[in-house]
């Protein structure tokens, strides 16, 4: 089993020909399936990236959403739109779906994840992401209501994941879990580092980093490979014993292959391309 994934591949930086050329070029990979860590697109061309991903790619790709899918359009009539469009083996947003079998003893699981605000400096950073301003439920909020909606986003997420990781655990010798926001601090990879208190309230979900760990500590027999992105800046971190997270690196306008996921042994592994 070979899972290739990529990560904010932000297709909207490119013309309609480019697109078109790297789907072809990824075609050709050879894997069996596809996971997709967010940054696809932006609200109204979202929904065109998948479909010409999923039929273009000719194998299933399941996908969580990242921040700029929502952007200049909510996350409430996105995420209406995009439950709507998955079809059931070959388009799965992993985030409004249990966990998806890949072979006996491999299943991957995700939600979107948020920026939630608890790591790092959340009161005291002058960081204004697009989202404060292109996201219809962040518009125009203040800093107190800015820090509690990303607290609650982060708590929704982490609500959605932890039964499907229960679930996947009982199941599964491996699973891999697929999210947007890096869950742990150490994860928050940008520009060869770890992020800063300015950054890492907007570069991290804590909700969801706790609900991995928690799950983790009671699965001991269970390796749990985290694929994330947002940060734009790679890098891998040992979260726990039996928990690895990769960062993907990413360009705007140069979408890549960030890797091939492999099951070696007991242990699931990013082979890099
Ligand atoms: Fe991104």
């Amino acid at each position: 089993m070979k899972i290739g994934w990529l990560s904010d591949i932000h297709l909207n930086f490119l013309d309609d020909d480019a697109v078109t050329t790297f789907i072809g070029e990824l075609a050709t990979t050879g894997v069996d399936a596809w996971v997709i860590s967010g940054d696809i697109g932006e609200a109204h061309s979202v929904l065109d990236y998948l479909d010409r991903l999923a039929s273009g790619l000719d194998r299933p790709v399941c996908f969580v959403l990242g921040n700029h899918d929502y952007y200049r359009g909510s996350i409430a009539g996105v995420s209406r739109e995009v439950a709507a469009a998955a079809r059931a083996d070959s388009l799965v947003w992993l985030t409004s779906s249990g966990p998806i079998e890949m072979d006996e003893d491999l299943c991957i699981v995700g939600d979107d994840g948020w920026g939630d605000a608890r790591f790092g400096d959340p009161i005291g950073s002058r960081v204004e992401l697009n989202d404060f301003h292109l996201i219809e439920e962040l518009e125009g909020l203040g800093r107190s209501e800015l820090i509690a909606k990303a607290n609650a986003l982060g708590d929704e997420s982490a609500d959605r994941l932890a039964p499907k990781l229960d679930q996947a655990a009982l199941h599964n010798a491996k699973v891999c879990i697929v999210t947007h926001v890096p869950p742990f601090e150490g994860a928050a990879w940008y520009d060869g580092r770890q992020s800063g208190p300015e950054w890492l309230p907007w570069f991290s979900c804590a909700a969801t980093g706790r609900v991995i760990l928690d799950c983790a500590e009671r699965n001991p027999d269970v390796d749990f490979l985290v694929l994330c992105g947002h940060t734009h800046g790679h890098g891998c971190f040992q979260a726990s014993r039996n928990v690895a997270v990769h960062t993907a690196g990413a360009k705007y306008g140069s979408p890549c292959l960030q890797g091939i996921v492999i099951a070696e042994g007991a242990r699931l592994r990013v082979h890099p391309v």
